[in-house]
């Protein structure tokens, strides 16, 4: 990563003094920094220590001639290979959201060419307001990456999500970021299922749940921009295909069997897909009269699970990675430890979907558990798109590590 360098912009938060251990894990990892303080910034950390640490001018005004001759404010924000928004304060992140540029800042995030990955840092509260996390997810459909927050203590003294990412994650980011500009993944085929499934029951109505297919969506997404030769194998949902991934539609958890098994050979498996574990035992071709009392008892049978039958395939027709997902509402992580020695997959992806965990089914926020076979990992409570994109560089690290299949 020698060559690379990324344009850090800092906001003006107490976090902002974490940027100077930012820039010097950076240039111990050979990647180069030039930094923007926006005047709020420059009230946390001075221009001096930036600089000293940058080893470069420190960009402050958007109207500063002596600059502006040096390099103009849209050759800055395109002279290197990533923008890196640290810490990302609500207001930075909403002026990106919305297209603003009134500032250095905020120009060079619009004027850029480069992927933008942005580090929130900020009060609770304004965290979890609507407003914010309507910017996130605006941000998030335009191609934003991001890294955090964290839970924990905060300066105002408060405790939640909120603080920023320590610089090493930030930095995990960063390089991720960078690699996948080198597409890690190009010529990886790789099966994400996603979305519930509709069970029929009659013409009219279906046994289902309330999967939104956003991870998966956002999953399949951020491994295509990796480079990977994705089929999405998705249930219904009110979600448009993302770019460059092969759709597969289906309804019923049959149908999605169907279309994984003709999607392999894979070397990956990311099965996101809410399965309904049963089905209705009969499906009638008429509507289903309540007044016959057709309705009060509806025999249901299983479904095949699909990750199960994936996963004990045959070695050499078995993807390598096997990823699966365990929405749980009690001791999360304990039932996906053993629903993955149970299923055969390599990692299980654990998550809380009670009414405390985040509203997971059909939110636009996770907080994950991986488990593997070293250990459990737990990542903070981040943005779908930003999950999506972390384990998508995890995968393509696992991919990397185990070499090509074929
Ligand atoms: O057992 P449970 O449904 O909680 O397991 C969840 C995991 O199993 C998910 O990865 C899901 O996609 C997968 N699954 C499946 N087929 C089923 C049921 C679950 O692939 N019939």
């Amino acid at each position: 990563m020698s060559d690379r360098s990324v344009l850090l912009i800092i906001g003006g938060g107490v976090a902002a003094y974490k940027c100077l251990e930012l820039i010097r894990l950076l240039a111990k990892r050979g990647i180069g920094a030039r930094a923007i303080l926006t005047r709020a910034g420059a009230e946390f950390v001075t221009p001096l220590s930036v600089g000293a640490l940058t080893g470069d001018k420190v960009y402050t005004e958007l109207f500063d001639l002596t600059a502006e001759a040096e390099m103009g404010h849209i050759e800055l924000s395109r002279s290197v290979d990533l923008v890196v928004v640290a810490p990302a304060t609500a207001d930075l992140l909403a002026k990106a959201a919305n297209g603003h540029a009134n500032d250095l800042a905020s120009t060079a995030i619009l004027a850029t060419d480069k992927p933008v990955l942005y580090a929130p840092a900020m009060n609770v509260r304004m965290w979890e307001h609507k407003a914010t996390q309507r910017n996130l997810r605006q941000l998030g459909d335009d191609g934003a990456l991001f890294v955090g927050p964290d839970e924990g203590d905060m300066a105002c003294g408060e405790f939640g999500h909120g603080r920023l990412a320590e610089p090493p994650v930030i930095v995990e980011a960063i390089e991720a970021a960078l690699s996948g500009g080198a597409r890690p993944l190009t010529g990886r085929r790789v099966l994400v299922t996603a979305g519930p499934t509709h069970e029929p029951l009659d013409p009219v109505r279906y046994v289902a749940n309330r999967s939104s297919g956003k991870q998966g969506y956002a999953i399949a997404g951020a491994l295509a921009r990796l480079g990977a030769d994705v089929t999405l194998v998705s249930g219904p949902v009110a979600l448009d295909a993302p770019a460059g991934v092969s759709l597969a539609r289906v309804e019923t958890a049959r149908e999605m069997l169907a279309a994984s098994e003709a999607a392999l050979p894979v070397e990956c498996a990311v099965m996101c897909a809410a399965v309904s574990d049963y089905r209705p035992e009969i499906e009638t071709s008429h509507k289903i009269k309540k007044d016959r009392g057709g309705l009060t008892n509806i025999p249901l049978t299983e479904n095949p699970d699909i990750l199960q039958t994936i996963a004990h395939l045959p070695e050499g027709e078995r993807p390598r990675l096997v990823i699966g997902f365990a929405a749980e509402t009690d001791d999360v992580v304990a039932y996906a430890r053993t629903k993955r020695e149970r299923k055969n997959c390599d990692w299980m992806v654990a998550n809380d979907v009670s009414e405390a965990g985040h509203g997971v089914m059909g939110g636009d926020v996770n907080e994950i558990t991986i488990i593997d076979g070293e250990g459990e990992e737990t990542w903070p409570a981040m943005p779908k798109e930003a999950v999506a994109a972390r384990l998508a560089a995890r995968i393509a690290d696992a991919l990397g590590q185990k070499g090509r299949q074929t």
